[in-house]
């Protein structure tokens, strides 16, 4: 199979009531570990790449790895920029086959953020990608302060949500209802009933961003009021150190201590990808059509 478009996967999902979960790569240990436990789940799933992560991942060197590994694979794997900040960094991912951009304009004012959005959508529309924006601004900083809180003033609002969505023509809203980046400061305290409204008059998937650290019941209230893509990573990275720290209590002994070391890791990134599979409810929903594959 070739890599999918992100709209493909989101709109079955959406229909169907369940949610594909948008797990971020940062080196070949996590791609091969998400791909385990997308195939040992036979789940779609979103492989991430995000703008404040290019340096430390070479996007020449492991997109080429993704496009091998969807080659072979038999479920929807999608490839989405996600956070992109800037428009070369855009540019670029297109020229590489990504199938999907998230553009991030939540640090805009909403009239600028709309006409930026619009200009990735124009980008993006030729050659048939999808499109995700933000509107309002998840909490926490992607790359910043490891424990993050979300600011009820910057959530994301229900009337402006309808005229973004109808001026920018996007596929996939990411909203702001209580969610952040990173660890979560208490218990995380969602917004459902904007969300619900969000749903109302958007009528396009939505996603949830920040997904750590959030509980399976909550994930299952938000995906039944419109929620069909999660984003998902500090769990992983924190599995990943944690896999680290155990195996260096005993390191120093073996010739093959680091590759084991990394093996751990990929194991128990895997099982962290499964468990969320298994909480989004995309397990055994990995077939694809295959008339709506992209050549890559
Ligand atoms: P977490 O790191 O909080 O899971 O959020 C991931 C995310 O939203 C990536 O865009
Ligand atoms: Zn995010």
């Amino acid at each position: 199979m070739t890599l999918v478009y992100m709209k493909t996967v989101l709109d079955k999902a959406y229909k169907n009531g369940y949610a594909v979960g948008a797990f971020n790569v940062i080196n070949m240990e996590f791609l091969e570990a998400i791909i385990t436990a997308a195939r040992k789940s036979a789940s779609p799933v979103i492989l991430n790449i995000a703008e404040v992560h290019l340096p430390f991942v070479t996007l020449d060197n492991i997109v080429p790895a993704i496009k091998a590994v969807a080659g072979r694979e038999r479920f929807d794997i999608v490839l989405n920029l996600d956070h992109g900040l800037t428009i070369p960094t855009i540019e670029k991912a297109i020229s590489l086959g990504f199938t999907s951009i998230m553009f991030d304009g939540s640090h805009l004012d909403f009239d600028e953020n709309i006409r930026q959005t619009r200009e990735v959508v124009k980008l993006c529309r030729p050659w048939n990608i999808t499109v995700e924006a933000e509107l309002g601004a998840v909490g926490g900083a992607e790359g910043g302060e490891l424990i993050g809180k979300a600011d009820p003033a910057k959530y994301t609002d229900i009337n402006q949500a309808k005229q973004f969505v109808n001026e920018t023509g996007i596929d996939a809203l990411a909203v702001a209802i209580g969610n952040s980046h990173g660890k979560y400061k208490g218990e995380p305290d969602l917004d459902f009933d904007r969300l619900k409204a969000i749903r109302d008059v958007t009528g396009i998937p939505l996603v949830l961003h920040g997904g750590s650290g959030i509980s399976a019941a909550d994930f299952k209230r938000a995906i039944s009021l419109g929620i069909a893509k999660i984003n998902f990573f500090t769990g992983m990275s924190e599995a990943a150190m944690k896999a680290t720290a155990d195996y260096m209590i005993t390191a120093g002994q073996r010739y093959n201590d680091y590759p084991m070391m990394m093996n751990r890791v990929r194991e128990q990134v895997a099982r962290v990808v499964s468990e969320q599979m298994d909480i989004f409810g995309s397990c055994g929903k990995a077939a694809a059509d295959l008339t709506e594959t992209k050549p890559v």
